[in-house]
């Protein structure tokens, strides 16, 4: 087996190699004047098994390009099987046509992927709101990993939580804080509502069931993006009075004045995972890759 890393995720395809104990292939890869992309893959991969790595993130269109080139190259050179590795999988917002005429990315971007030769995609966190079954969606074996786990295994060992309450900011991300709670040994977890404050009548955003007030929370997200969503749940945990609130999530896309909003709002840190490489990336999902890797090999 052998890794190809794409030029967005070089540091996580050499962990990856690393945490597998496999080559590693060192993409050569310029830009030409006019914004082509070239590449070449300097190495033999007649009849191997290649994982290539890129996330899609900050850039999407380029590193989608570049991983088409890759991936049909390395077909072209005789790879036995390509595993894609997408930890950040760009487009997957736009699974429907929710207004006449637009196009569904979703569905065009995996038409794609798979047309160039990807036998298998490994991703993280997939935003799938409406499209459920992902055996349904594809063509080819999908494996979509969580990096929740990962996330709340970090709270454990670099934050003294007691009785930590999980958080999630919308309905979507209940299922992400249910897993999280899991992980933490059980904890509880909810997410957060408009409500009415029974005392005053005015309208809040709340917890629906449980309080805060005293309690070490983490608040968990597939992606921060703007991060308004996440400094928004920040915000409203504090002024219900939580004790201690870190915020989490897999994909730490972080535009613009994110993190310190969200910093700004409340939270006494914020983490990510290594999905994009990031300022907050302390987690790394290479471990989590590798294993799925080699159980998909057994
Ligand atoms: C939305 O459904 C997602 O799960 C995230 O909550 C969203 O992408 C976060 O976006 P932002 O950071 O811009 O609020």
């Amino acid at each position: 087996m052998l890794i190809v890393g794409g030029s967005n995720s070089q540091v996580l395809s050499h962990e990856l190699s690393k945490e597998l104990g496999v080559k590693e292939i060192l993409l050569d890869y310029k830009k030409f004047p006019d914004g082509e992309t070239y590449v070449r893959i300097p190495a033999e991969v007649n009849s191997e098994t290649v994982a290539v790595v890129q996330s899609m993130a900050h850039n999407p269109d380029e590193y989608l390009m570049e991983y088409f080139l890759l991936v049909r190259t390395l077909r072209d050179l005789g790879a036995k099987k390509i595993v894609g590795v997408i930890p950040y999988f760009a487009y997957a917002r736009q699974d429907a046509r929710f207004r006449p005429g637009e196009a569904i990315s979703l569905h065009i971007v995996r038409d794609l992927l798979e047309q160039v030769g990807t036998d298998m995609l490994i991703t993280f966190d997939l935003h799938l709101h409406r499209e459920g079954n992902l055996d349904e969606l594809f063509n080819i074996p999908v494996v979509n990993l969580t990096a929740m786990e990962a996330l709340a295994g970090y709270i454990v060992t670099h934050f003294k939580y007691e009785t930590p309450i999980v958080i999630a900011p919308d309905e979507e991300a209940e299922k992400w804080a249910k897993v999280a709670a899991k992980a933490l040994g059980g904890a509880s977890f909810d997410v957060l509502a408009k409500k009415r404050d029974v005392r005053t009548g005015e309208i809040e955003i709340a917890p629906k069931n449980l309080t805060v007030e005293g309690k070490d929370v983490l608040i968990v997200d597939d992606i921060i993006s703007t991060g308004g969503t996440m400094a928004t749940a920040v915000k409203m945990t504090k002024v219900q009075g939580a004790k201690r609130i870190v915020a989490a999530c897999t994909h730490p896309l972080l535009i613009g004045g994110a993190y310190t909003n969200i910093l700004r709002a409340g939270a006494d840190a914020l983490i990510g995972t290594n999905s994009i490489e990031s300022p907050v990336s302390v987690v790394s999902i290479a471990p989590i890759i590798a294993k799925a890797i080699s159980d998909s090999l057994e």
